[in-house]
């Protein structure tokens, strides 16, 4: 089982337009889809596509809490969460009819120190029966950093391996805690390390950077360009297969939830990276976010190149 961990869920909404956004003006939205948002719950329907058991863990509140558990059952995937008191988020994507987009991103309420330690307390024990667990995305307010770093720390304290997708500050914490593995984009790395992380030279110095550091396997997503992974085997460059993009978002997500399950089956580094950026491409071709058709992932595996570059 692959335990999926999102301390900071959200209902996403998406408002389809049929003229562009304006400013103090009356709105009409042509149609609206909700999906049960967060990063953890985009990775948890990536390991439900490949056809893995997965739990989707973390918090959720109130009635948008519930309302979040049952779109996520709808979706296939089983949920374990910590039931807080304070209403679960929600974020609003309004879709321009010319492509583009503007979000709007609820601070979501405050969790309280009880809360935090419920969470703690919940994920530890599915960590005990999880072949691997994945902790992604933000914290919600009140959520202290001490915590969510000494989390990661204690998951893997368990013996099972845990990846992390973070930015910014939790992403510098986070290094501490030794996971087996992160998966910062180019722009992530580069804020972590304070420089510009632009060639491929420069993508591969600074993984093998945060290898030394204690970090069991760096993965920088590069988006079209593929990704670069360093640990201790080696580094390997992958190369993704061309294709016509329907939506991107969730892509990075979406390779977070299958270097699960490559993990969880075994596989030998180099396989890890193609089996989870192939699923990653898959996403791309996909409307819905972490959704992804598996024989479309498995015909893209074998045009996604793996190179060893060191
Ligand atoms: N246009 C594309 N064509 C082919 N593969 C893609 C494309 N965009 C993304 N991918 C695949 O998805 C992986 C992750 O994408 P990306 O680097 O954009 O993640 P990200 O920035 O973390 O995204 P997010 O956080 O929104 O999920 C890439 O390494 C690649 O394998
Ligand atoms: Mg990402």
């Amino acid at each position: 089982m692959i335990c999926t961990v999102t301390l900071n869920a959200s209902i996403d909404k998406s408002y389809r337009l049929a003229a562009p956004l304006a400013d103090h003006t009356v709105m009409r939205v042509a149609s609206c889809h909700a999906t049960a948002g967060g990063k953890g719950l985009n990775a948890a329907r990536a390991v439900a596509a490949c056809g893995e058991e997965v739990v989707a863990s973390g918090i959720v509140g109130g009635h948008t809490g519930q309302l979040l558990l049952d779109l996520l059952a709808a979706d296939g995937v089983a949920g374990d969460f910590v039931h807080a008191r304070g209403e679960t988020r929600t974020c609003i994507n309004v879709l321009d009819p010319d492509g583009g987009s503007t979000e709007f991103l609820e601070p979501g309420e405050e969790v309280t120190p009880a809360e935090v330690a419920a969470a703690r307390e919940k994920v530890l024990e599915l960590a005990g029966r999880a072949d691997v667990v994945t902790v992604n995305g933000s914290i919600p307010q009140g959520f202290p950093l001490e915590a969510y770093v000494g989390l990661v720390r204690d998951v893997m304290a368990t013996g099972t391996p845990c990846i992390v997708d973070a930015s910014g500050e939790r992403l510098a914490r986070v290094v501490e805690a030794g996971p087996t593995m992160v998966k910062p984009n180019r722009d992530e790395i580069g804020q972590l390390l304070g420089r510009e992380v632009r060639s491929m030279d420069e993508v591969a110095t600074a993984a093998r950077e945060l290898v030394g550091r204690g970090v069991g396997t760096v993965v920088v997503s590069l988006g079209a360009e593929g990704a670069l992974m360093a640990c201790a085997e080696g580094t390997w460059r992958g190369r993704a297969p061309r294709i016509e993009v329907v939506n991107p978002v969730g892509s990075g997500d979406t390779m977070v939830g299958a270097f699960a399950v490559a993990l969880a089956r075994g596989m030998e580094a180099p396989e890890r990276l193609r089996f989870a950026m192939a699923c990653a491409t898959a996403n791309c071709l996909s409307p819905s976010t972490g959704s992804f058709d598996p024989t479309v992932a498995a015909s893209l595996a074998s045009r996604t190149e793996v190179e060893r570059l060191g």
